[in-house]
């Protein structure tokens, strides 16, 4: 029950929480996709679970489930509960994500959603000299802006923005768009943190714009430090 100290702020609370990269295929073997691993979403969670939470893990990691985190790899924890399901692409992932949505107080968007899918399917594999020499893109549906649209003032929705550069000015934007009450900005161009980094850092925003800066650490205590901020507001380091 590392950094847990102990908080159980989530007890009886249901918590969503996607995780991992969509992959959007153009035949059985091939698709457009993203270097997400899955595992800060993992890490909320485990988070999650270890505060007593009640979550559903809608994810689309290909190595599966056996992890780092041990109260998801059992399924269940003594403090709180998992159901997971598994998705492919962001279309599977919106279906599952507007299903769990309405029974949950609290909803997480950690997942690296593809925004293009290919215009083209099909369902045997196709020889590579019958490849296209371009690929039509089609626009994937913005799952986390559709939630937002939908939330209920009980609902507490936050989003995750994987940036370059400036974090904080494209994650405000997404923040107030997607009508948002917390986002995590996330540096992916820096060392210790990122795609398939073990650890993470980032600044958390919230609609009232205030910023909270998270310092390199693990990505289960970042996901801890996410919650700390979203249960009490403050962020105590
Ligand atoms: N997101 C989503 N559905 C999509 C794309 C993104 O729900 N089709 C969510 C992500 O899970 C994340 C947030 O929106 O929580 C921000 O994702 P990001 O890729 O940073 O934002 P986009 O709006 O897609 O903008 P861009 O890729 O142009 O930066
Ligand atoms: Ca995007």
């Amino acid at each position: 029950l590392l950094h847990t100290q102990g908080k159980r702020d989530l007890a009886g609370k249901r918590v969503l929480i996607s995780a991992g990269g969509t992959r959007e295929h153009l035949d059985p073997v091939r698709f457009i996709g993203n270097p997400s691993t899955g595992k800060m979403g993992l890490a909320l969670a485990q988070a999650a679970i270890n505060r007593g939470a009640i979550v559903t893990l809608i994810h689309s990691i290909p190595a599966g489930l056996s992890s780092d985190f041990p109260a998801i790899a059992n399924g269940r924890e003594e403090r709180g509960s998992m159901k997971a399901i598994t998705v492919v692409s962001a279309e599977e992932m919106r279906q599952a994500m507007l299903l769990n949505f309405p029974l949950s107080d609290l909803i997480v968007m950690s997942a690296a959603v593809a925004d293009v899918k290919p215009g083209i399917y099909s369902n045997e594999k196709l020889a590579k000299r019958s490849l296209p020499s371009t690929l039509p893109l089609e626009p994937v549906p913005d799952i986390l802006a559709e939630l937002g649209n939908l939330k209920h003032p009980h609902q507490t929705l936050i989003g995750f923005a994987a940036q370059t550069g400036d974090i904080v000015t494209p994650a405000l934007e997404k923040l107030q768009r997607k009508k948002l009450d917390f986002i995590v900005a996330n540096p992916i161009d820096q060392p210790d943190s990122g795609f398939g980094s073990d650890r993470n850092k980032a600044i958390v925003i919230d609609n009232k714009e205030r910023q909270f800066e998270i310092e390199p650490c693990s990505k289960l205590q970042m996901a801890h430090y996410i919650f700390d901020i979203v249960q009490n507001g403050t962020l105590v380091l």
